[in-house]
């Protein structure tokens, strides 16, 4: 009861609306595939549109026409193998133009960005699951995001078995084929969920781990509370600087 008061006191606070003049809120999902990020997307775009925010809902790789090609070849398991510098080198290119062309002009026109991964993914894709290590990743990431870094991120945490075989029912399903990343076997993915923990151990004010084996509300709830939590202290900053 006590938790369902609270969140309705930040759910007061964050109905004041970003407005033109300050620069937006970004806020991206991540997690290893079959986790729920997409599905979480979903409910959290329908809480922050209710409460009267502009919202601008993007993914990687992709996003933009030039980005939604890159993603189709690093997707498609017909590319085969790709040598994991040029699988690196291709992401930070359709993120340079997912910057470009979407993030950063929203930004600046004070709207929420929420972004379906975003460069924790090269971190934990290519530095630990395709082992590039983690320098080589931060240095394209000096140079193509520079500052535009994510004010919160969620981390959804779950046993890589458990997250492909929901994955899987997703794509039997739809009739779809499982794409290269997917198709890597569950070591990888270890791995890649060991670099996601990593990186929330890193960036512990930025990146929150919510536990994704609950049922989807419950999933749902907790990261409104932690997106509800950042957006107050992002307004309070805001009328502060006046
Ligand atoms: N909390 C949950 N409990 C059980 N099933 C879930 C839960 N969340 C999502 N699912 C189901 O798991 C499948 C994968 O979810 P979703 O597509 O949202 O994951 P994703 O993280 O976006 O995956 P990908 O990285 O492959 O895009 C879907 O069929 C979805 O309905
Ligand atoms: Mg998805």
């Amino acid at each position: 009861m006590q938790g369902f008061f609270a969140s309705l006191r930040m759910t007061a606070l964050t109905t004041t609306r970003l407005n033109m003049k300050h620069p937006g809120l970004f806020i991206t999902l991540e997690g290893i595939d079959g986790t729920g990020k997409s599905t979480q997307i979903r409910g959290l775009v329908r809480h922050l549109r209710e409460c009267g925010h502009r919202v601008r809902v993007t993914r990687e790789p992709g996003g933009t026409p030039a980005g939604e090609r890159i993603r189709a070849i690093l997707l498609a398991t017909s590319t085969g193998k790709l040598a994991p510098q040029a699988e690196l080198a291709l992401m930070y290119a359709a993120r340079a133009q997912h910057l470009a062309e979407v993030v950063r002009p929203a930004l600046a026109r004070g709207e929420i960005v929420v972004s379906d991964r975003y460069n924790d993914a090269s971190l934990a894709y290519q530095g630990y699951g395709r082992k590039l290590g983690t320098a080589g990743v931060r240095a394209f990431d000096r140079i193509v995001c520079g500052r535009t870094q994510p004010d919160l991120t969620i981390i959804l945490d779950l046993d890589p078995g458990q997250a492909l075989a929901r994955a899987q029912g997703r794509e039997t399903r739809r009739k779809s084929r499982r794409g290269r990343f997917e198709a890597q076997g569950l070591e990888f993915h270890q791995r890649v969920r060991a670099g996601y923990l990593a990186i929330a151990r890193s960036a512990p004010g930025r990146a929150k781990v919510v536990r994704a084996d609950q049922a989807v509300g419950e999933v749902q709830t907790a990261i409104r509370e932690l997106v509800d939590e950042c957006l107050a202290r992002h307004l309070k900053s805001i009328r502060k600087r006046g």
